[in-house]
């Protein structure tokens, strides 16, 4: 059997191996497992958009190769979502093509930049993708550090020059995974200068701007003076429509990164199913209330979490966006060691923060991807536990 590359040897198993690991060891004893851990949304997909499917699917025309790019219908209702949503204005045919969803295609990003040698910003803690990426391509990665006292916000000052100037990639995301922070406008504005004064490209990764509550809707980084220059921004119908399943995204920005982005995906994917177009087409241009009914059901399970750890003594920080919740270690562990505390003693499921990155020791990171009565149990069993 010939070796396996180089760049798969260096990676580190990706982050969900814990909770496939621990799940085994848990079933192994017959413990029954209260699932906190990772951020699949339970919901189902809204009846519309399932329905737009089933039509779509019964079409012939739907059955052939779609257009690499995506289809024009997608990428019109994309361009309409964004000037309706964030007030941004793109030209649907060169400034946004379709993706399989955000993984895949900031995976890509970085192979159409990412050479030996050249610098990659990546945010500790951080979604792994960017980081994993940057070194399948060879790249130097530099963790930009989000600390809790700056909001997790980067702080551009922590960048050395030199760094800042090998540097190709920035990824940011907000609302952040795993933190739950919120960007604001300025910041975005201070990121873009930074860019352009760097020659540095800001990858955003828009996967949960519509997931808010007890706040205004996110901003998008391209709304920002000098933006359309300098980024491109991966939104995705995965979190916001419960669409994870159905590997649907799409990328828009400046015009040559995409032009770029394209060109791999042309290489390597023939694109998304016309069918799960249509119904993302659904998705973007729905007019109900189905999205503000998911904020308000995501709301009302992360205050019933919130609620009941601080009840039970535990030291939180309480998200307005996303469905993750960060819990700092209650003194004494790792963020692991954490992780296994409450797997063992109260049967719960959680992500050990320290897998997104260093930057992330000292929490455990917990979802409310889980029905109310899950959550409550949940809380019953955390209040038991000896710290
Ligand atoms: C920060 C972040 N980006 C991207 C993704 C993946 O999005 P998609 O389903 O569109 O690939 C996730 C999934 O959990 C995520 O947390």
């Amino acid at each position: 059997m010939p070796s396996r590359a180089q760049r798969l040897l260096q990676i580190e198993d990706y982050l969900f191996s814990f909770i496939d690991e621990t799940r085994e060891l848990a079933e192994g004893v017959g413990l029954a497992i209260v699932p906190l851990g990772v951020g699949d949304c339970d919901l189902p997909t809204p009846p519309h958009v399932v329905e737009a499917m089933r039509q779509a699917v019964r079409d012939p025309l739907s059955h052939r190769y779609p257009p690499y790019a995506g289809t024009q219908v997608m990428r019109v209702a994309a361009a309409k979502f964004l000037a309706r949503r964030f007030q941004i204005t793109v030209d649907p045919d060169t400034e946004v093509v379709v993706t399989l969803g955000n993984k895949e295609a900031m995976a890509h990003l970085a192979l159409a930049y990412i050479e030996p040698g050249d610098v990659v910003l990546v945010p500790d803690p951080a979604y792994p993708v960017y980081e994993t990426w940057a070194r399948f391509c060879g790249g130097e990665v530099f963790r930009v550090p989000l600390r809790a006292e700056n909001g997790f916000l980067p702080d551009f000052d922590a960048i050395p020059r030199d760094i800042a100037a090998r540097a190709k990639l920035f990824w940011v995301c907000y609302p952040n995974n795993p933190t739950a922070a919120l960007a604001t406008a300025e910041f975005f504005d201070g990121l873009a200068q930074f860019a352009l004064d760097h020659d540095i490209i800001v990858a955003s990764d828009a996967a949960y701007t519509e997931i808010y509550y007890d706040t205004e809707p996110p901003p998008s980084f391209l709304e920002s003076p000098g933006a359309m220059d300098c980024g491109i921004e991966f939104h995705s119908l995965s979190k916001a429509y419960n669409m994870p399943g159905w590997r649907v995204g799409f990328a828009t920005g400046n015009a040559d990164v995409v032009d770029a982005l394209r060109t791999v995906k042309t290489n390597t994917d023939s694109g998304t199913f016309s069918a799960v177009q249509h119904a993302a087409v659904a998705a973007l241009t729905d007019t109900t209330s189905y999205p503000d009914q998911l904020r308000h059901t995501y709301r009302t399970r992360m205050h019933i979490l919130c609620d009941g750890l601080e009840a039970a003594g535990l030291d939180i920080l309480r998200p307005k966006a996303t469905f993750y919740c960060l819990v700092r270690n209650p003194g004494g562990y790792t963020s692991t060691g954490f992780a296994k505390k409450l797997l063992n003693d109260a049967h719960v499921l959680s992500i050990p923060a320290s897998r997104f990155g260093p930057g992330g020791e000292g929490y455990v990171r917990l979802t409310v991807c889980a029905e109310i009565e899950l959550i409550h149990e949940a809380i019953r069993r955390i209040t038991h536990v000896d710290w």
